[in-house]
């Protein structure tokens, strides 16, 4: 194996409590020798970042087209990467030519692609983010799911059906149910916290092969605070369901941090460890992953662009792929959830033993 973790890397300290460290990047990523090296030094899980969506796949109507997708699933497996799909049904990425079709040909297609996809990558997907963003409280169900087309398709019974067709044809892969939104300390968020309480729940009693709980992660600094009781009981209580949890996507906006790099390093990197040790301290955490490795891999300057106009610094490393306080922080964090005991009892179901 070429990716043995090494000494002080993300991936050797996140291994110490048998917990995966990773990135998302895209295949085109790869042309940038630098950027490789320090995903192959630090990753021992790597994140297609849209190569498997579904509108990346099925850019016209005909064949999908999986080969951006395959290049970047062979690199992980050349290396002893572990790949986390991403994702395999998502409202946001739904192909274009679907959008003026009818419920029966959505519903066609949508199990179609599902069984393409999985079929396809079985045994060499480490886990899937199986459905992405089933919530938004917003939509005024008492039951919090999004109105997406999957609802309108399948009925609620969609995510057990996206559940139970992905492990009959993978049954290795950990399969996830992936959520923005849960972590923050706003009503809003409390509400959705409830109602992905409820909601696993009620998926746990019809047997749907869910167990671990994605987490996004997309933090604001200074607006994510430094304890968090409410997301600390929602953690328990995950944990008491029997779910691991993997933090799936996470970066931390400097959107309204002082323009001062240094300042604004510091409070970044703070606010990655903080919130990594509370989710240590209540969660099975089995894999941690950042949403891009460097700042200028990163989706916020357009997403949540700085009001000054300066650039996004998010990430664990400069756009000289230099590591800054942020990295150190995460390390600080890897290292330290080992005390708090975090990913101890589930190393034999993530193969890491
Ligand atoms: C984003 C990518 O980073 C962008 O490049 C793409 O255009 C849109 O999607 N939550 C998710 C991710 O689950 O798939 C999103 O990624 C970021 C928010």
């Amino acid at each position: 194996m070429h990716n043995e973790p090494r000494k002080s890397s993300l991936s050797s300290a996140a291994a110490q409590n048998r917990v995966l460290f990773g990135t998302a990047f895209c295949t085109s990523d790869l042309l940038s020798q630098p950027l490789t090296r320090a995903i192959l030094y630090n990753c021992s899980v790597v994140t297609p970042e849209y190569e498997l969506k579904w509108d990346a796949i099925c850019r016209e109507h005909g064949l999908p087209e999986y080969s951006a997708a395959d290049e970047l699933v062979s690199f992980a497996s050349r290396n002893a990467l572990a790949v986390h799909g991403h994702t395999l049904w998502w409202h946001e990425s739904i192909p274009a030519f679907l959008q003026a079709g009818t419920v029966d040909q959505f519903r066609d297609a949508a199990l179609n692609h599902l069984k393409t996809t999985v079929t396809r990558y079985a045994g060499q997907v480490h886990s899937w983010d199986v459905v992405n963003e089933p919530l938004e409280p917003a939509d005024g169900r008492t039951d919090g799911l999004r109105l997406t087309p999957f609802l309108a398709a399948f009925g609620p019974d969609y995510i057990a059906t996206a559940f139970h067709q992905a492990s009959l044809l993978d049954p290795k892969a950990i399969l996830v149910l992936n959520e923005m939104g849960l972590e923050y300390a706003s009503p809003a968020a409390e509400r959705k916290r409830r109602q992905m309480l409820a909601l696993l729940e009620r998926e746990k009693a019809k047997g749907s092969p869910i167990s671990c709980l994605g987490i996004q992660s997309h933090l604001t600094a200074l607006e994510q605070p430094r304890d968090h009781p409410e997301l600390r009981a929602f953690l328990r209580e995950i944990r008491a369901m029997g779910l691991s949890v993997m933090i799936t996507e996470m970066d931390v906006s400097d959107h309204l941090c002082p323009r001062d790099r240094r300042r604004r390093d510091a409070i970044v990197a703070e606010t990655y460890r903080s919130y990594l040790d509370l989710v240590f301290e209540e969660a099975e955490v089995i894999a941690v992953s950042t949403w891009g490795l460097t700042d200028d891999r990163t989706w916020l300057n357009g997403f949540r662009p700085r009001p000054d106009g300066a650039r996004q610094r998010p990430l664990l490393f400069d756009r000289a792929v230099r590591r800054k306080p942020a990295w150190h922080a995460v390390q600080d964090a890897l290292l330290n959830g080992r005390r708090t005991g975090a990913g101890t009892r589930l190393g034999s179901i993530i193969g890491t033993d």
